[in-house]
């Protein structure tokens, strides 16, 4: 792991496309100040705004996301997106199995792992999601759910194409408007759990995949969350959706991220 700070947000079902360049293109000139040695940001937008955020993110220090991609190249999959249509639209990361993903569109892990195989054939970064619901929390299931997770979500990986990964950790109670943020020791605890998960699957490899918390991360709690070991970046929602907000979260992470140590 690096001193880069690792920080993302997915728009969801919210922005359209001229609103999306507007956010890009504040968020850019903001930021524009910040070595690139310091700050990864990557941007998840709708899938129709993908293109025109290509043109608009040429020669800054973003990376582009999509939402969800199919795991067939192509073929009679009416709604789908194949990653070559995304390839297509220069998106960098692939977002798998978010929460919302997992709950209302019923995906599963199986579904979760084939993307994850076809989004590392085509090149791109997978960023698979996991989490547990607060049903899991309360029976004391949290830990199972995210080995189960984490083990069918990268089922048959390598541990070469495990560098290529990013796992982002996102309990299902603490996302969204009803969501409650995680403490900062539970989110280090989970995260400690996966990262256990994950050097289970690849050695001294697992070490190497940047572990991401998201759910209700806000200016008031970004700070202690980043300052976990083992949270690598921080997956934010709402409150990155304002450009200037962002941006200021993004200026008080940069001396925390610079203070860790470097891990393995
Ligand atoms: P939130 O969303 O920060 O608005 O809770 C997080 C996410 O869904 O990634």
């Amino acid at each position: 792991m690096t001193h880069k700070l690792l920080v993302g947000t997915n728009t969801k079902m919210y922005k359209n496309i001229r609103q999306t360049c507007e956010y890009l293109e504040k968020l850019i000139d903001f930021t524009a100040d910040i070595p690139n040695e310091q700050l990864q940001i990557f941007v998840i937008p709708s899938f129709t705004a993908l293109a025109e955020a290509d043109r608009i993110i040429q020669g800054s220090n973003l990376l582009l996301g999509a939402q969800n991609m199919c795991w067939e190249d192509e073929g009679q999959f009416t709604g789908e997106i194949s990653p070559l249509m995304l390839k297509e639209v220069g998106v960098n990361i692939i977002e798998i199995a978010h929460s919302e993903r997992r709950h209302i569109f019923h995906e599963d892990d199986a579904m979760a792992n084939r993307k994850v195989h076809t989004a590392l054939r085509h090149g791109f970064t997978p960023l698979l999601c996991v989490g547990e619901t607060l049903e899991d929390k309360n029976a004391g299931q949290s830990d199972n759910v995210l080995q189960t997770q984490i083990k069918k979500g990268l089922d048959g990986i390598s541990p070469e194409e495990a560098g290529h990964i990013w796992i982002a950790y996102e309990p299902v109670w603490a996302i969204g408007v009803n969501g409650l943020p995680a403490s900062s020791a539970y989110a280090g605890e989970k995260h400690q759990t996966i990262r256990t998960a994950l050097t289970d699957l690849f050695g001294n490899q697992g070490n190497a995949i940047p572990i991401l918390y998201g759910g209700s991360v806000n200016n008031q709690n970004a700070a202690e969350l980043l300052s976990m070991p083992e949270i690598n970046g921080l997956f934010i929602g709402r409150s990155a959706w304002d450009a200037e907000n962002f941006n200021a979260m993004i200026r008080a992470l940069l001396p925390i991220q610079q203070e860790k140590p470097i891990s393995k």
